[in-house]
Formats: structure tokens, C-alpha cells, sequence
């Protein structure tokens, strides 16, 4: 018989819930569920690595200003202050883990990324960082009394008088139904790229917490904010493999189709500019260009550098018939990072009593509108650690609702919306399918984006909504929270008339004061 009661019950198997689960395995049973293999998550594909102020001259002040001016005037002060100053310490904690960060003459080495003003960017494996994380932790928790149900699908939030006591579960495997209980229920979910058609992200990227939080009664927060990385691998018939910026960060400059240097055109940073910045570049220049894609060069590096210091995209283009050591690679801007998520607090705390959120499926604010780069690793590591304090009663301000606006006493404003009745749209709709939802989003909820097309796809998302037969897999579980995300998405996107970080509105250009405010969606639910 299956044990059923846990203290901890962690969604999600990536940096966030495995991390979660080793500080929390000192203080109760734990649970981890995960829809996949382990190891199927965003964390394991991360190249660039892990920011923290460790460098000779480097600071938690000039970290978190760098984070601060990314982020576009919508960062929480107070959660970027804890993630600059407690990102150290918890870095250590992975190293004394057993992360084999890179070294030079002994010391760690720090790397170089867009908008950092120091290099201060741990790696492992050259680009193999989020590899070498996911192994280590999960190695640590395989050899712990950590319980992991491995393609165990979360489901639905238990809910009863407005605290989070259980798990729904579909084992996608037997297809039988489970049910958990926790103390404390924490998502640690990821993010949501598969919503494009070209994404960085692996399968298992759905959004899937963002909509059981949401379902459940928790406030989501930041929605219209996804990021789009500039430099995704661009090639017919080719995934949309990450070409990291720490190319760029070693003196990869980006061409156009002449082999011009153009990012100087755009910004004083030049490659190393903001990535909303970089990716709208190279949107504007792929479309000067009739559409194709632009060009990432390395070729004037030695060549011996490039493969010790990027061995897993040099391997991967040369798979596809490029060897970055002698010439540019294609490339064009793909999904990358939710900025948005389940509103949590600078403790994990969700609007839901017992119901925690961390990693990429959280929001608290840290990263405002746009992220700066290896901020989320660090991200998911500050704030698990905070979720497991929390937990134990140490965070303050025990009762008050997270959610509420004035509940942060500093930085900008919250304002409440809920999801709006659209008229709905008739003959012109095209079929659900998750490629016809990725088609929508690239085309209408991407780079660049207007106040008609948002709002035809709301049209177009809220009939599929109403139309949708109930889930009964995996693959229309997923189909149903990605149209549940791309909604809230949409309508956030509708919503903010302005345009600010990662969010460009062709009909707004420019940032407004007015818009210098959270949205914050809930839905009424009668408990
Ligand atoms: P994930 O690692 O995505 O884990 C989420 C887990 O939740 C998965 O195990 C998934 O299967 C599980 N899950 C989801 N829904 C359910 C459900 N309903 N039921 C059960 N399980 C569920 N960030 C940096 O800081 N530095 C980098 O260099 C960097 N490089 C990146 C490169 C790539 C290609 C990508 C895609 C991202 C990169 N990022 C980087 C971002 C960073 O990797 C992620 O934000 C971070 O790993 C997220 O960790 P997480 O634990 O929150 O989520
Ligand atoms: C990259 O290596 O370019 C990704 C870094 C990040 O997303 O933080």
C-alpha cells in the first residue's frame, strides 16, 4: 500500500523541487511528483549558468542594480535584495553538494552575460551547467529517504476552507487516479515555452502550476511578461537549441545577412544589451532581411577555446552540419523564461494557506519585466530555501494575505484583475490542437504584439475553452492548462497598455508611469 500522507509534497522534479526537497527532508517526509522522468525539466538544458556576486570588486548592490534596471521598473526591491545578497551562500551550498563548477587557476570561473556590469557567472561543463545541477541533486535525493513518484501528473490543488491539503494525481503510466496529503504543498513547476512554436524549452514546459494554482484560488501575477531569447539555433527541420549569450558574453557578435555587425545600431551595450532589447533587434532585422535568420559569430576565437569552453553547442552544430569554429551560426529569438507565475512572496508564501511556489513557476517579483541572464538558477535556489523556512514558521507576518497589494510595503503597485467575457468568435476559429495553440501565440502573443490580435486570440482562447472536452491524459491535461495560461496571458498582455520590458505593443510603444504596477489575477471561487 502506497503511503499517502507526507509532510512535504513537491510538484516538480528541477532545480526547484529537488533542491526544496534536500533542505526539507531534515524537517519531515517528503514527496516529490513529477510528470516525467526526473531529469525531464527545464533545469537540465541550462548552458549559461548560475549570477552571484563573487567576484574580486563585485557586489550584492551592483548585482542587484543590474537586476533592478533589466527589469524595467517592475523588480520587488525587497526580493531582488534577498536574491543578491543570499544567492552567495546558497551557491556554496551547491558547491559543497558536489557541483563541479568550472575553475581557473583555482578559483572559480566567472563568466560574462548581457547587462551584467561584472562578470560574475559560475558555469559547469563549459555549457553544461543545468546538466551537472540536475545529476547532482538528483543523485543526492536517490540516495536519501526522499520519495519520488516519477511520471505522476499533478492534477488539481485539494482545497478545503481555504487551505491547500492534497494532490490529485494521474499516473500516466497505469492511468490510475491518486490522491496525496501534505502539510505543505509546493509547486515547483517551471515554465510554460511549449505555449510557442519555436521554444527553447523541453516538452514538460506547460505552465501546468500556474494553472492549478490559479484553479485552486491563488492570485497569478505578471503574466504578459515572457521572455524570448535572442539566440535560439535557426535551421529547417532543427530544434530551436539554445545558442547561449555567454557566447556572446566571450565576444560572439551578431551579423546581418551582409556579415554587419548591427547590435550597436540598437543599444550601447551592443551584444550584451538587455535581451528584450537584442531579440527585438533581431526580429527588426529578420524582417529587413524578407524573414531568414541572422547570424551568431564566434569563427575569430581560437578554435581549442570555443570546443572547451561551449563543447555542447559546438557538438550540436556540428550534428547539423556547422562547425561554429570557422563560421556563423543561424539564429532567431525563441521562448525561453516566464517571467510571471503563481504570486509568492519573499517567502514562497502563495495567496493559498499551505500552498507554497518556487523556481520558474513562481513570481515574487524578483525579475520584474524582463530577467536579467543566470538570474534564474539562482532564483529557484534563494527562494526553495526561503519556502522550507517558511514552512517552519520563520517567516514573519504570519496571516497576512501575500497577495493582497500593500502587503510589500516598498516598490510598485498591484492591481486586481479577473479574466474578462469576451464576445466570442464565430466561423473564423481554427481547430485546437497544441500546434494551432503554439501558431496563435508565436503569431499574436510573441516579440511583438497589438491591441486587435490580443484580442482575437482572447476571442479565439475562450472559445476553446468552452469547447475543450474534459481532460483525461497527459497530453489534454497539458492542452487544457496551456489554454487556461495563454489566456490569462493574453488578456494581462490586453490589459497593459504600454510597452516595458519583455512586453512590446506596437499600438503602445512606450512605457507609461501609469502602467508601473503588478496585474494580479484571481478568479472567485465559493469554497
Ligand atoms: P524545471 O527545471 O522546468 O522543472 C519543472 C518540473 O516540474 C519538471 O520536472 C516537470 O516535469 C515538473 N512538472 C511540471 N508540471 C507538472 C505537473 N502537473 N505534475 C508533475 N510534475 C510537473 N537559467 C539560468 O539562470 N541560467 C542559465 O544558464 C539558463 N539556461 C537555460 C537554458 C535553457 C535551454 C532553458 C530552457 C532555460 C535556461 N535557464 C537558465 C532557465 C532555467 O533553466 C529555468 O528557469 C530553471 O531551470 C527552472 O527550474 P525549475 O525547477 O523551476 O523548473
Ligand atoms: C543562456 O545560457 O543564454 C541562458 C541563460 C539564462 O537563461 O539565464
Amino acid at each position: 500500500m502506497e503511503k499517502t500522507d507526507y509532510d512535504y509534497i513537491i510538484i516538480g522534479s528541477g532545480i526547484a523541487g529537488l533542491n526544496t526537497a534536500l533542505l526539507a527532508q531534515d524537517h519531515g517526509s517528503v514527496l516529490i511528483l513529477t510528470k516525467g522522468r526526473i531529469e525531464d525539466c527545464n533545469t537540465l538544458y541550462a548552458q549559461g549558468g548560475i549570477a552571484a556576486a563573487l567576484g574580486p570588486g563585485d557586489s550584492a548592490v551592483l548585482h542587484m542594480q543590474d537586476t533592478m534596471t533589466a527589469g524595467a521598473g517592475l523588480c520587488d526591491p525587497e526580493a531582488v535584495s534577498v536574491l543578491t545578497r543570499e544567492g552567495p551562500q546558497r551557491v556554496a551550498n551547491l558547491i559543497k553538494w558536489g557541483v563541479p563548477f568550472d575553475t581557473i587557476h583555482g578559483q572559480i570561473a566567472l563568466g560574462r552575460e548581457g547587462a551584467h556590469s561584472m562578470p560574475r557567472i559560475l558555469h559547469a561543463g563549459g555549457d553544461a551547467t543545468g546538466q551537472h545541477i540536475e545529476t547532482t541533486l538528483a543523485q543526492r535525493v536517490a540516495q536519501s529517504e526522499i520519495t519520488v513518484l516519477e511520471f505522476s501528473l499533478a492534477t488539481q490543488i485539494l482545497v478545503e476552507e481555504g487551505r491547500a491539503y492534497g494532490v490529485d494525481v494521474l499516473d500516466t503510466a497505469s492511468g490510475q487516479r491518486l490522491e496525496f496529503r501534505g502539510r505543505s504543498i509546493i509547486l515547483a513547476t517551471g515554465g510554460a515555452g511549449q505555449l510557442y512554436r519555436y521554444t527553447t524549452n523541453p516538452q514538460v514546459a506547460t505552465g501546468d502550476g500556474v494553472a492549478l494554482a490559479f484553479n485552486a484560488g491563488a492570485a497569478v501575477m505578471d503574466l504578459e511578461f515572457y521572455q524570448f531569447h535572442p539566440t535560439a539555433f535557426s535551421m529547417e527541420g532543427a530544434p530551436s537549441f539554445l545558442l547561449s549569450e555567454a557566447m556572446r558574453g566571450e565576444g560572439a557578435v551578431l551579423r546581418d545577412v551582409q556579415g554587419r555587425a548591427f547590435m550597436a545600431d540598437y543599444h550601447p551595450l551592443a551584444d550584451l544589451a538587455p535581451r528584450d532589447v537584442v531579440s527585438r533587434a533581431i526580429a527588426n532585422e529578420m524582417e529587413k532581411a524578407g524573414g531568414g535568420p541572422v547570424w551568431l559569430d564566434i569563427s575569430h576565437l581560437p578554435a581549442d577555446t570555443v570546443q572547451a569552453r561551449f563543447p555542447t553547442i559546438y557538438s550540436f552544430c556540428m550534428e547539423h552540419g556547422l562547425d561554429i569554429t570557422k563560421e556563423p551560426a543561424p539564429v532567431a529569438p525563441a521562448a525561453h523564461y516566464m517571467m510571471g507565475g503563481i504570486k509568492a512572496d519573499v517567502w514562497g508564501r502563495t495567496s493559498l494557506d499551505g500552498l507554497y511556489a518556487c523556481g520558474e513557476a513562481a513570481c515574487s517579483a524578483v525579475h520584474g519585466a524582463n530577467r536579467l541572464a543566470s538570474n534564474s538558477l539562482l532564483d529557484t535556489l534563494v527562494f526553495a530555501q526561503r519556502v522550507v523556512s517558511s514552512t517552519l514558521g520563520d517567516a514573519p507576518n504570519a496571516g497576512v494575505d501575500p497577495a493582497m497589494p500593500g502587503a510589500e510595503p516598498q516598490g510598485p503597485a498591484y492591481a486586481a484583475a479577473t479574466l474578462t467575457q469576451r464576445q466570442l468568435v464565430c466561423a473564423s476559429a481554427p481547430t485546437l490542437s497544441r500546434e494551432s495553440l503554439q501558431d496563435l501565440m508565436w503569431r499574436n502573443v510573441g516579440i511583438t504584439r497589438n491591441g486587435q490580435r490580443l484580442l482575437l486570440s482572447a476571442r479565439i482562447l475562450q472559445l476553446w475553452q468552452r469547447t475543450m472536452p474534459k481532460p483525461e491524459d497527459l497530453p489534454s491535461y497539458e492542452l487544457a492548462n496551456m489554454v487556461l495560461l495563454a489566456r490569462l496571458m493574453v488578456e494581462a498582455a490586453l490589459l497593459r497598455q504600454e510597452s516595458r520590458g519583455s512586453h512590446f505593443r506596437e499600438d503602445f510603444p512606450q512605457p507609461s508611469e501609469q502602467w508601473e504596477k503588478h496585474l494580479v489575477f484571481t478568479q472567485d471561487i465559493a469554497r
